[in-house]
Protein backbone atom coordinates (compact mmCIF):
# COMPACT_ATOMS: atom_id res chain seq x y z
CA UNK A 1 0.00 0.00 0.00
CA UNK A 2 1.35 3.35 -0.87
CA UNK A 3 2.83 5.46 2.29
CA UNK A 4 0.94 8.95 2.18
CA UNK A 5 3.56 12.10 3.38
CA UNK A 6 3.60 15.77 3.72
CA UNK A 7 5.67 16.84 0.76
CA UNK A 8 5.44 21.01 1.15
CA UNK A 9 3.14 23.64 2.37
CA UNK A 10 2.54 27.31 1.25
CA UNK A 11 0.77 30.27 2.62
CA UNK A 12 -0.59 33.53 1.56
CA UNK A 13 -0.74 36.26 3.42
CA UNK A 14 -3.11 39.35 2.39
CA UNK A 15 -1.13 42.79 2.60
CA UNK A 16 -2.99 44.70 4.67
CA UNK A 17 -2.79 44.16 8.48
CA UNK A 18 -5.63 45.91 10.67
CA UNK A 19 -4.91 46.54 14.60
CA UNK A 20 -7.61 45.87 17.44
CA UNK A 21 -7.24 49.36 17.96
CA UNK A 22 -8.08 50.12 14.33
CA UNK A 23 -10.78 47.83 14.82
CA UNK A 24 -12.05 49.23 17.98
CA UNK A 25 -12.09 52.68 16.77
CA UNK A 26 -14.32 51.89 13.82
CA UNK A 27 -16.75 49.71 15.88
CA UNK A 28 -16.98 52.56 18.69
CA UNK A 29 -17.68 55.05 15.84
CA UNK A 30 -20.12 52.73 14.49
CA UNK A 31 -21.92 52.52 18.08
CA UNK A 32 -21.96 56.07 18.96
CA UNK A 33 -24.10 56.79 14.87
CA UNK A 34 -25.67 53.95 15.67
CA UNK A 35 -26.98 55.15 19.31
CA UNK A 36 -27.25 58.67 17.76
CA UNK A 37 -30.08 57.55 15.09
CA UNK A 38 -31.75 55.53 17.78
CA UNK A 39 -31.68 58.10 20.77
CA UNK A 40 -35.58 58.34 20.72
CA UNK A 41 -35.56 54.21 21.07
CA UNK A 42 -33.03 54.01 23.77
CA UNK A 43 -34.83 56.64 25.15
CA UNK A 44 -37.87 54.92 25.79
CA UNK A 45 -36.29 51.62 26.55
CA UNK A 46 -37.15 50.16 23.46
CA UNK A 47 -33.77 49.00 22.54
CA UNK A 48 -30.39 48.89 24.69
CA UNK A 49 -27.33 51.17 23.13
CA UNK A 50 -24.46 49.95 21.67
CA UNK A 51 -21.85 49.72 24.08
CA UNK A 52 -18.06 50.37 23.12
CA UNK A 53 -15.38 47.69 21.90
CA UNK A 54 -12.19 47.34 23.87
CA UNK A 55 -8.95 46.44 22.67
CA UNK A 56 -7.87 45.44 26.31
CA UNK A 57 -11.03 42.75 26.11
CA UNK A 58 -10.41 41.63 22.89
CA UNK A 59 -6.14 41.02 23.57
CA UNK A 60 -6.76 39.54 27.31
CA UNK A 61 -10.04 37.07 26.18
CA UNK A 62 -8.67 35.65 22.77
CA UNK A 63 -4.88 36.57 22.45
CA UNK A 64 -5.53 38.68 18.83
CA UNK A 65 -3.47 41.30 18.41
CA UNK A 66 -4.03 42.11 14.26
CA UNK A 67 -5.74 40.50 11.41
CA UNK A 68 -4.67 40.48 8.15
CA UNK A 69 -7.78 41.09 5.24
CA UNK A 70 -8.42 41.11 1.85
CA UNK A 71 -10.02 44.71 1.79
CA UNK A 72 -9.04 46.75 4.72
CA UNK A 73 -10.84 49.88 3.84
CA UNK A 74 -14.65 48.48 3.70
CA UNK A 75 -14.33 46.42 7.14
CA UNK A 76 -12.69 49.92 9.30
CA UNK A 77 -15.06 52.20 7.53
CA UNK A 78 -17.93 53.04 10.18
CA UNK A 79 -20.19 53.49 7.35
CA UNK A 80 -19.53 50.09 5.38
CA UNK A 81 -18.29 47.65 8.14
CA UNK A 82 -17.80 44.46 5.91
CA UNK A 83 -15.08 44.45 3.30
CA UNK A 84 -16.27 45.36 -0.09
CA UNK A 85 -14.82 42.58 -2.68
CA UNK A 86 -16.28 43.85 -6.39
CA UNK A 87 -17.18 41.01 -8.23
CA UNK A 88 -15.45 39.60 -10.99
CA UNK A 89 -16.86 38.65 -14.36
CA UNK A 90 -17.50 34.54 -14.64
CA UNK A 91 -14.57 35.04 -17.37
CA UNK A 92 -11.71 36.07 -14.75
CA UNK A 93 -10.70 33.76 -12.03
CA UNK A 94 -12.38 34.41 -8.37
CA UNK A 95 -11.19 35.76 -5.96
CA UNK A 96 -10.91 32.55 -3.65
CA UNK A 97 -9.41 30.47 -6.27
CA UNK A 98 -6.53 33.50 -6.79
CA UNK A 99 -5.53 33.48 -3.21
CA UNK A 100 -5.74 29.52 -2.86
CA UNK A 101 -3.80 29.32 -6.32
CA UNK A 102 -0.57 31.82 -4.31
CA UNK A 103 -0.42 29.37 -1.41
CA UNK A 104 -0.90 26.32 -3.34
CA UNK A 105 2.45 27.43 -6.15
CA UNK A 106 4.28 28.14 -2.91
CA UNK A 107 3.87 24.14 -2.11
CA UNK A 108 4.42 23.11 -5.26
CA UNK A 109 7.64 25.45 -5.69
CA UNK A 110 9.23 23.76 -2.63
CA UNK A 111 8.54 20.59 -3.02
CA UNK A 112 9.84 21.04 -7.27
CA UNK A 113 6.05 19.41 -8.26
CA UNK A 114 4.90 20.02 -11.57
CA UNK A 115 1.54 20.74 -11.62
CA UNK A 116 0.70 17.95 -14.14
CA UNK A 117 1.68 15.57 -11.78
CA UNK A 118 -0.26 16.24 -9.28
CA UNK A 119 -3.98 14.41 -9.66
CA UNK A 120 -6.46 15.78 -7.26
CA UNK A 121 -6.99 18.73 -5.63
CA UNK A 122 -9.29 19.42 -2.26
CA UNK A 123 -10.88 22.95 -1.76
CA UNK A 124 -11.27 22.40 2.31
CA UNK A 125 -12.52 25.61 3.99
CA UNK A 126 -15.22 27.12 5.76
CA UNK A 127 -16.06 30.07 3.44
CA UNK A 128 -16.73 28.86 -0.01
CA UNK A 129 -17.53 32.07 -2.01
CA UNK A 130 -20.05 30.29 -4.07
CA UNK A 131 -22.00 26.84 -4.50
CA UNK A 132 -20.68 25.57 -7.57
CA UNK A 133 -18.72 24.68 -9.91
CA UNK A 134 -16.45 23.97 -7.02
CA UNK A 135 -14.01 26.44 -5.69
CA UNK A 136 -11.42 23.45 -6.29
CA UNK A 137 -12.04 22.30 -10.04
CA UNK A 138 -11.18 26.13 -10.59
CA UNK A 139 -7.87 25.93 -8.30
CA UNK A 140 -7.33 22.57 -11.35
CA UNK A 141 -7.49 24.75 -13.69
CA UNK A 142 -5.68 27.72 -13.08
CA UNK A 143 -2.88 25.53 -12.13
CA UNK A 144 -3.35 23.00 -15.08
CA UNK A 145 -3.79 19.67 -13.05
CA UNK A 146 -5.16 16.83 -14.60
CA UNK A 147 -7.53 14.72 -12.58
CA UNK A 148 -10.36 15.50 -10.19
CA UNK A 149 -11.19 17.99 -7.85
CA UNK A 150 -14.05 18.94 -5.15
CA UNK A 151 -14.65 21.18 -2.41
CA UNK A 152 -15.04 20.04 1.28
CA UNK A 153 -16.11 22.30 4.29
CA UNK A 154 -15.99 20.77 8.19
CA UNK A 155 -15.49 24.55 9.22
CA UNK A 156 -12.70 25.28 10.89
CA UNK A 157 -11.58 21.83 11.05
CA UNK A 158 -11.28 21.67 7.07
CA UNK A 159 -7.62 21.67 6.77
CA UNK A 160 -6.91 17.87 9.23
CA UNK A 161 -9.99 16.60 7.15
CA UNK A 162 -8.82 17.24 4.01
CA UNK A 163 -5.11 15.67 5.00
CA UNK A 164 -6.98 12.69 5.93
CA UNK A 165 -8.92 12.44 2.68
CA UNK A 166 -5.97 13.38 0.40
CA UNK A 167 -3.97 10.63 3.03
CA UNK A 168 -6.38 8.19 2.47
CA UNK A 169 -6.55 8.94 -1.90
CA UNK A 170 -2.91 8.00 -1.61
CA UNK A 171 -3.37 4.96 0.17
CA UNK A 172 -6.14 3.62 -1.78
CA UNK A 173 -4.05 4.50 -4.81
CA UNK A 174 -6.51 7.04 -6.32
CA UNK A 175 -3.91 9.11 -6.51
CA UNK A 176 -0.09 9.72 -5.83
CA UNK A 177 -0.06 13.15 -5.72
CA UNK A 178 -2.89 15.45 -3.49
CA UNK A 179 -3.20 19.00 -3.37
CA UNK A 180 -5.05 20.18 -0.55
CA UNK A 181 -5.84 24.28 -0.23
CA UNK A 182 -7.60 26.12 2.44
CA UNK A 183 -8.35 29.62 1.20
CA UNK A 184 -10.50 31.22 4.24
CA UNK A 185 -12.24 35.29 3.25
CA UNK A 186 -13.54 34.68 7.13
CA UNK A 187 -14.10 38.97 6.80
CA UNK A 188 -17.01 38.24 4.26
CA UNK A 189 -18.76 35.90 6.89
CA UNK A 190 -18.03 37.72 10.14
CA UNK A 191 -20.38 40.87 11.37
CA UNK A 192 -18.28 43.66 12.03
CA UNK A 193 -21.02 45.24 14.09
CA UNK A 194 -21.00 42.63 16.77
CA UNK A 195 -19.06 43.62 19.88
CA UNK A 196 -19.04 39.68 21.08
CA UNK A 197 -17.32 38.37 17.74
CA UNK A 198 -16.18 41.53 15.50
CA UNK A 199 -12.67 41.00 16.10
CA UNK A 200 -12.26 37.50 15.83
CA UNK A 201 -11.44 36.49 12.31
CA UNK A 202 -8.77 37.33 9.29
CA UNK A 203 -7.85 36.30 5.91
CA UNK A 204 -5.42 34.09 4.56
CA UNK A 205 -4.99 31.09 2.52
CA UNK A 206 -2.97 27.95 3.13
CA UNK A 207 -1.84 24.50 0.92
CA UNK A 208 -0.89 21.33 1.88
CA UNK A 209 0.62 18.48 -0.85
CA UNK A 210 0.52 15.15 0.29
CA UNK A 211 1.96 12.65 -1.81
CA UNK A 212 3.13 9.41 -2.55
CA UNK A 213 6.26 8.52 -0.02
CA UNK A 214 8.14 7.17 -3.21
CA UNK A 215 7.79 10.54 -5.03
CA UNK A 216 7.94 12.78 -2.42
CA UNK A 217 10.62 15.59 -1.80
CA UNK A 218 13.52 13.76 0.33
CA UNK A 219 12.80 16.12 3.06
CA UNK A 220 8.97 15.62 3.61
CA UNK A 221 6.91 14.76 6.84
CA UNK A 222 5.88 11.64 7.70
CA UNK A 223 1.88 11.09 8.66
CA UNK A 224 2.02 8.70 11.44
CA UNK A 225 -1.25 8.98 12.57
CA UNK A 226 -4.72 10.99 11.55
CA UNK A 227 -8.15 11.55 13.28
CA UNK A 228 -11.28 12.76 12.57
CA UNK A 229 -14.37 13.26 15.07
CA UNK A 230 -17.95 15.07 14.65
CA UNK A 231 -20.66 16.03 17.37
CA UNK A 232 -23.30 17.86 15.95
CA UNK A 233 -23.55 21.42 18.53
CA UNK A 234 -25.43 24.70 17.49
CA UNK A 235 -22.96 26.84 19.47
CA UNK A 236 -20.99 27.51 16.19
CA UNK A 237 -23.72 28.55 13.16
CA UNK A 238 -23.84 30.62 9.75
CA UNK A 239 -27.33 30.44 8.33
CA UNK A 240 -26.39 31.69 4.89
CA UNK A 241 -27.45 29.50 2.02
CA UNK A 242 -29.91 29.99 -0.85
CA UNK A 243 -32.78 29.01 0.75
CA UNK A 244 -33.23 32.46 2.60
CA UNK A 245 -31.55 34.70 -0.07
CA UNK A 246 -34.91 36.32 -0.40
CA UNK A 247 -34.77 37.87 3.50
CA UNK A 248 -31.08 39.50 3.48
CA UNK A 249 -32.34 42.15 5.79
CA UNK A 250 -34.53 42.05 9.00
CA UNK A 251 -35.14 39.39 12.05
CA UNK A 252 -32.95 36.92 11.68
CA UNK A 253 -30.37 39.04 9.28
CA UNK A 254 -27.67 38.53 11.49
CA UNK A 255 -27.73 34.95 11.81
CA UNK A 256 -27.12 34.92 8.05
CA UNK A 257 -22.97 35.64 9.43
CA UNK A 258 -21.25 33.96 11.64
CA UNK A 259 -22.25 33.68 15.45
CA UNK A 260 -21.30 31.45 18.36
CA UNK A 261 -21.89 30.92 22.22
CA UNK A 262 -18.16 31.73 22.99
CA UNK A 263 -18.14 30.92 26.27
CA UNK A 264 -19.92 27.43 25.53
CA UNK A 265 -17.56 26.52 22.88
CA UNK A 266 -14.87 27.41 25.19
CA UNK A 267 -16.07 24.92 27.76
CA UNK A 268 -16.80 21.79 25.59
CA UNK A 269 -14.13 21.82 23.09
CA UNK A 270 -11.45 22.40 25.15
CA UNK A 271 -11.80 18.86 26.91
CA UNK A 272 -12.83 17.16 23.76
CA UNK A 273 -9.79 17.99 21.95
CA UNK A 274 -7.58 17.30 24.97
CA UNK A 275 -8.98 13.82 25.17
CA UNK A 276 -8.38 13.35 21.58
CA UNK A 277 -5.21 14.17 21.58
CA UNK A 278 -4.31 11.88 24.61
CA UNK A 279 -6.69 8.99 22.87
CA UNK A 280 -4.22 9.35 19.67
CA UNK A 281 -1.42 9.39 21.72
CA UNK A 282 -2.14 5.80 23.81
CA UNK A 283 -2.88 4.56 20.39
CA UNK A 284 0.78 5.18 18.81
CA UNK A 285 2.05 4.18 22.30
CA UNK A 286 3.46 7.82 22.55
CA UNK A 287 3.59 10.54 25.83
CA UNK A 288 2.83 14.29 25.04
CA UNK A 289 6.32 15.00 25.82
CA UNK A 290 7.22 12.57 22.86
CA UNK A 291 5.98 15.38 20.67
CA UNK A 292 8.36 18.49 19.88
CA UNK A 293 5.72 20.55 18.95
CA UNK A 294 1.63 21.07 18.76
CA UNK A 295 0.75 23.14 15.49
CA UNK A 296 -2.74 23.84 17.27
CA UNK A 297 -6.39 25.76 16.06
CA UNK A 298 -5.56 29.10 16.68
CA UNK A 299 -8.80 30.68 17.40
CA UNK A 300 -8.13 31.32 21.65
CA UNK A 301 -5.06 31.94 22.67
CA UNK A 302 -5.99 30.86 26.55
CA UNK A 303 -7.89 27.60 24.76
CA UNK A 304 -4.69 26.82 23.30
CA UNK A 305 -2.89 27.27 26.70
CA UNK A 306 -5.52 24.48 28.10
CA UNK A 307 -5.28 21.86 25.79
CA UNK A 308 -1.28 22.34 25.15
CA UNK A 309 -0.91 21.81 29.07
CA UNK A 310 -3.63 19.09 29.94
CA UNK A 311 -1.41 16.82 26.56
CA UNK A 312 2.33 17.79 27.53
CA UNK A 313 1.80 18.14 31.43
CA UNK A 314 2.95 21.55 32.17
CA UNK A 315 2.64 24.73 30.78
CA UNK A 316 3.22 24.88 27.34
CA UNK A 317 6.18 27.41 26.06
CA UNK A 318 6.06 29.53 23.01
CA UNK A 319 8.45 27.13 21.36
CA UNK A 320 6.45 23.78 22.35
CA UNK A 321 3.11 25.24 21.16
CA UNK A 322 3.15 28.13 18.74
CA UNK A 323 1.14 31.18 18.99
CA UNK A 324 0.12 33.11 15.05
CA UNK A 325 -3.40 34.19 16.05
CA UNK A 326 -1.94 37.80 17.57
CA UNK A 327 -1.34 38.53 14.21
CA UNK A 328 -3.30 36.57 12.08
CA UNK A 329 -6.31 36.33 14.12
CA UNK A 330 -8.54 33.06 13.65
CA UNK A 331 -8.30 32.16 10.16
CA UNK A 332 -10.42 28.73 10.26
CA UNK A 333 -9.29 26.05 8.45
CA UNK A 334 -6.44 27.85 7.76
CA UNK A 335 -4.87 28.34 11.42
CA UNK A 336 -3.45 25.11 12.55
CA UNK A 337 -1.67 25.34 8.88
CA UNK A 338 -0.14 28.44 9.14
CA UNK A 339 1.53 27.60 12.63
CA UNK A 340 2.87 24.49 10.80
CA UNK A 341 4.41 26.38 7.83
CA UNK A 342 6.21 28.99 9.91
CA UNK A 343 7.17 27.25 13.25
CA UNK A 344 8.11 23.75 11.60
CA UNK A 345 11.87 24.68 9.92
CA UNK A 346 14.02 23.82 12.86
CA UNK A 347 12.36 20.64 13.66
CA UNK A 348 15.19 18.15 13.57
CA UNK A 349 14.57 14.20 11.48
CA UNK A 350 12.78 12.05 13.68
CA UNK A 351 10.93 14.52 15.93
CA UNK A 352 7.20 14.49 16.04
CA UNK A 353 4.28 16.99 16.50
CA UNK A 354 0.76 16.74 16.12
CA UNK A 355 -1.10 19.05 13.92
CA UNK A 356 -5.01 19.88 15.48
CA UNK A 357 -7.58 21.55 14.45
CA UNK A 358 -11.00 22.29 15.97
CA UNK A 359 -14.18 24.33 15.77
CA UNK A 360 -17.79 24.28 13.74
CA UNK A 361 -19.67 20.84 13.82
CA UNK A 362 -18.61 20.64 16.14
CA UNK A 363 -15.61 18.68 14.86
CA UNK A 364 -12.03 18.19 15.56
CA UNK A 365 -9.09 16.77 13.58
CA UNK A 366 -5.70 15.42 14.22
CA UNK A 367 -2.71 14.33 12.22
CA UNK A 368 0.47 13.15 13.46
CA UNK A 369 3.65 13.75 11.75
CA UNK A 370 7.64 13.28 11.77
CA UNK A 371 10.00 14.82 10.18
CA UNK A 372 11.98 12.26 8.06
CA UNK A 373 15.30 11.77 8.16
N1 LIG B 1 -15.16 44.63 24.07
C1 LIG B 1 -15.42 44.79 25.38
N2 LIG B 1 -16.19 43.95 26.09
C2 LIG B 1 -16.72 42.89 25.45
C3 LIG B 1 -16.49 42.66 24.08
C4 LIG B 1 -15.68 43.58 23.39
N3 LIG B 1 -15.39 43.43 22.09
N4 LIG B 1 -17.13 41.53 23.73
C5 LIG B 1 -17.75 41.07 24.80
N5 LIG B 1 -17.52 41.89 25.87
C6 LIG B 1 -18.02 41.76 27.23
C7 LIG B 1 -19.28 40.92 27.29
O1 LIG B 1 -20.41 41.70 27.02
C8 LIG B 1 -19.24 40.39 28.69
O2 LIG B 1 -19.71 41.36 29.55
P1 LIG B 1 -20.58 40.95 30.86
O3 LIG B 1 -19.65 40.13 31.69
O4 LIG B 1 -20.96 42.26 31.44
O5 LIG B 1 -21.73 40.15 30.34
C9 LIG B 1 -17.74 40.23 28.98
O6 LIG B 1 -17.08 41.08 28.04
C10 LIG B 1 -17.28 38.81 28.80
O7 LIG B 1 -17.75 38.31 27.53
P2 LIG B 1 -17.64 36.82 27.10
O8 LIG B 1 -18.24 36.66 25.73
O9 LIG B 1 -18.15 35.93 28.16
O10 LIG B 1 -16.04 36.70 26.98
P3 LIG B 1 -15.11 35.44 26.92
O11 LIG B 1 -14.11 35.58 27.98
O12 LIG B 1 -15.87 34.15 26.82
O13 LIG B 1 -14.36 35.65 25.51
C11 LIG B 1 -14.37 34.75 23.26
C12 LIG B 1 -15.06 35.66 24.29
C13 LIG B 1 -15.26 34.66 22.04
C14 LIG B 1 -13.03 35.38 22.88
C15 LIG B 1 -14.14 33.37 23.87
O14 LIG B 1 -15.31 32.88 24.47
C16 LIG B 1 -13.67 32.34 22.88
O15 LIG B 1 -12.68 32.51 22.18
N6 LIG B 1 -14.36 31.17 22.81
C17 LIG B 1 -14.01 30.10 21.90
C18 LIG B 1 -14.37 30.51 20.56
C19 LIG B 1 -14.00 29.56 19.48
O16 LIG B 1 -13.04 28.83 19.55
N7 LIG B 1 -14.77 29.58 18.47
C20 LIG B 1 -14.51 28.83 17.33
C21 LIG B 1 -14.69 29.76 16.21
S1 LIG B 1 -14.43 28.91 14.75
Amino acid sequence: MPIPVISATGLWTPPHSVSNEELVESFNAWADKWNADHTAAIQAGEVEPKPHSSVEFIEKASGIKSRYVVDKAGVIDPAVMAPRIPERPNEEISVLAEIAVKAARQSLDAAGRDPKDVDAVLCAASNMQRAYPAMAIEVQQALGIEGFAFDMNVACSSATFGIQTAADFVRSGSAKSVLMVNPEICSGHLNFTDRDSHFIFGDVATAVLVEAEDIAPADHWKILHTHLKTQFSNNIRNNFGFLNRAAPEGIGATDKLFVQEGRKVFREVVPMVAAMIQEDLDALGLQGTDLRRLWLHQANANMNRLIAGKVLGHEASEDESPTVLDTYANTSSAGSIIAFHTHSGDIKPGEKGVICSFGAGYSAGTVFVERAA
